[in-house]
């Protein structure tokens, strides 16, 4: 909510925000631009290229890691609570990313958070993990035998003994400040400290070194807290984490994507005819009538389907512009312009459920134990 994130001045991670103005939260939190680094890193994605990972903290450091070839991690977690959609794909597509940019990869399952959180069972929880998550990363093209991938619940006693040393580092009235008074609970406590551990983990493995945490803006009260307990360890020298902040994609029909909206998301699971479907109802940035589009072009920064192209159909600028260009110059109809993005999106599924199946076999190499 909105109203929520102004009123309180907080980011509440477990809540639902619509972010309108980016350039406020980067003022309002102390996130930087991304443009402050874009120009050290030495293959910027094309979300860093499109203003879609819009802010960061001392990715810096991680820029140079990957320049000079030195170690660095990167840490993200997946918390199971529905459908895998294309808003969950821009992080999978970073994981893909860094993966080829020669990070040490860290994937964990929430199935902590997931639980005191969501109220799933820990068997949904693993279920979702499985199906929602895994066979889809594989298939998009996350290599599994090169990660190290864990569930919170699961994971060895050096991670379980961290979560727990965490508390010792802060204080009440610190949580109380990052995340808000009223609202706290020991559900919450527990998996913001459990994710401080995700974060800080990797470096008792690796030793000191730069991590970077792809994420929404939404956790980003997480990043801060573990910032902050990063130096307070006497036994472990850890480097504080650095973040990236990517943007949300909005929902099909305006509003925010959300899984528990069924309308406002394509699932990477869904039929292509559903998908299709899906693309033919959107929002789009349209004038009321034909008439008047032709005389004043469409608005493709309003449109869904123009958002689906620059996070995820369109990898080509060129074809991009184009689109735009005629969009506004009243060329280009949302008509014909659905149709060509439900095919795109059709075509891309068909082949995606293929990747899917064939993925199966490979599940296992995520899950050792
Ligand atoms: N809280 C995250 C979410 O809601 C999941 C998560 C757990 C995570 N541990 C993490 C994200 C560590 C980034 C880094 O999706």
């Amino acid at each position: 909510m909105t109203e929520k994130t102004s009123r309180n001045d907080k980011i509440d991670p477990w809540g639902s925000m619509k972010i309108e103005d980016y350039s406020k939260v980067v003022k309002q939190f102390g996130i930087s631009s991304f443009l402050d680094v874009i120009k050290k890193v030495p293959q910027p994605h094309k979300f860093m290229l499109r203003n879609i990972i819009y802010g960061h903290r001392d990715f810096g450091r991680v820029a140079d890691a990957m320049a000079s070839g030195k170690k660095f991690v990167m840490l993200t977690g997946l918390m199971p609570s529905g459908k895998f959609h294309f808003g969950h794909k821009m992080i999978a597509d970073q994981i893909i990313y860094y993966q080829k940019m020669g990070a040490e990869v860290y994937i964990c399952v929430a199935d902590i958070e997931a639980y005191t959180t969501r109220g799933l069972s820990m068997k949904e929880i693993e279920k979702l993990a499985i199906e929602e998550y895994l066979l889809n990363y594989i298939a998009l093209g996350i290599k599994p035998d090169k990660c190290h991938f864990y569930f919170q619940s699961k994971e060895n006693a050096k991670y379980q003994t961290l979560s727990k040393m965490i508390s010792k580092h802060v204080t009440f009235n610190e949580l109380k400040a990052i995340y808000g008074g009223d609202s706290l609970t020991p559900s919450k406590i527990m998996s913001a400290l459990t994710q401080v551990a995700d974060i800080l983990y990797p470096q008792m493995e690796q030793g000191r070194c730069p991590t970077v945490v792809p994420v929404g803006t939404d956790q980003d009260p997480h990043i801060r807290l573990t910032r902050d307990i990063a130096s307070r360890f006497k036994e472990f020298k850890f480097l504080p984490p650095s973040s990236t902040y990517n943007k949300f994609m909005s929902g099909l029909q305006g509003g925010k994507m959300s899984s528990s909206k069924i309308e406002s998301y394509i699932a990477l699971t869904d039929t292509p005819a559903d998908a299709r479907k899906k693309v033919m109802r959107a929002l789009t940035g349209g004038r009321e009538t034909l008439e008047e589009q032709k005389k004043k072009g469409g608005q493709p920064h309003k449109c869904a389907i123009y958002e689906l192209y620059t996070y995820h159909l369109m990898d080509d600028d060129g074809e991009l512009k184009n689109v735009y260009d005629d969009c506004v110059a009243g060329k280009l109809m949302c008509g014909d312009d659905k149709k060509h993005c439900a095919d795109l999106i059709a075509k891309f599924l068909e082949k995606h459920h293929d990747k899917r199946e064939r993925a199966r076999k490979d599940v296992g190499k995520f899950i050792k134990d």
